[in-house]
């Protein structure tokens, strides 16, 4: 069922809230550059998220680990720039926030006061919950996320669906309910079963954005990258591909080399 969308000049924390409570679906996409960001924005998606993703998207890095706060900063300021409408939601990077509430806190504040981001995202339930509570209390929104969490990977050892069986999936309900009692303004779930998550955005009052956690969220986030096909040999069953731009950009400039070499580029209508 489609609800009328209200419209929001500006969308803020409490808008993503409205909107679960209205039952309008959150729409929520990565960048991590002013260009992309640009457009995102100007397409009217919710919520930007400046993923670690950064990590593989970006650098090439097989996991999302390697990318640093700094790294995270640099990002995150040039899609700030580029935004008029959407929520800049900045994931907090492996490390920055793992070892200690105090640590954790100077992490977001970092992000906050160096790239203008307007919250923050951690992995983790319970065993981040002191962190998570002390960057609420200086006033840094903070967004959750539980399920696969690829900080975490060489600890699950895979990338495959997580929760499926009764023990972890009873965390998760957990964490998920701890998250909101602390403060989280929002929760991402990722690749975990879709009944499982429909659950959980059912037994919280803040909005629940899946990837991979089926159409019973509050919302969902791909990674643009892999939604407009700039990647391709990322193939999971969750991912809708819009565009084949690999294969566009792949044709382009090899048509822009042969151009060139046959000497039609440029022409001279473009030369001065
Ligand atoms: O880093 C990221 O892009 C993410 C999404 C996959 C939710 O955390």
């Amino acid at each position: 069922m489609s609800v009328a969308k209200k419209e929001y000049k500006r969308v803020t924390v409490k808008s993503l809230i409205d909107m679960k409570t209205n039952g309008e679906k959150i729409s929520m996409l990565t960048a991590y550059d002013y260009t992309m960001a640009k457009i995102v924005d100007g397409a009217g998606i919710d919520v930007i998220l400046v993923g670690d993703s950064a990590s593989n998207v970006m650098a090439g890095h097989e996991t999302t680990l390697p990318i640093t706060l700094d790294q995270m900063i640099y990002h995150a300021s040039s899609v700030v720039r580029a935004i008029d409408r959407a929520l800049v939601v900045v994931d907090l990077p492996f490390g920055s926030y793992q070892s200690d509430p105090k640590e954790a806190l100077r992490s977001a504040i970092r992000i906050m006061k160096e790239s203008g981001g307007h919250a923050v995202k951690m992995e983790g339930g319970k065993e981040v919950k002191e962190s998570i509570k002390r960057i609420l209390h200086a006033g840094i929104p903070v967004m959750g996320h539980l399920g696969l969490t690829p900080q975490s990977i060489y600890k699950f050892g895979t990338y495959s669906v997580r929760a499926k069986e009764e023990q972890e999936a009873k965390k998760l309900k957990q964490d998920a309910l701890m998250l909101e009692k602390a403060g989280c303004f929002g929760i991402v779930l990722e690749k975990i079963p879709a009944k499982l998550a429909m659950e959980v955005a059912k037994s919280v009052s803040i909005p629940v954005i899946g990837i991979g956690a089926g159409s019973g969220v509050d919302g969902q986030v791909l990674v643009t990258h892999d939604m407009i096909g700039m990647t391709h040999e990322f193939n999971p069953r969750f991912l809708r591909r819009y565009m084949n731009l690999y294969e566009d950009m792949t044709n382009a400039f090899s048509q822009y080399a042969e151009d060139i070499k046959s000497g039609d580029f440029p022409s001279d209508k473009e030369q001065y």
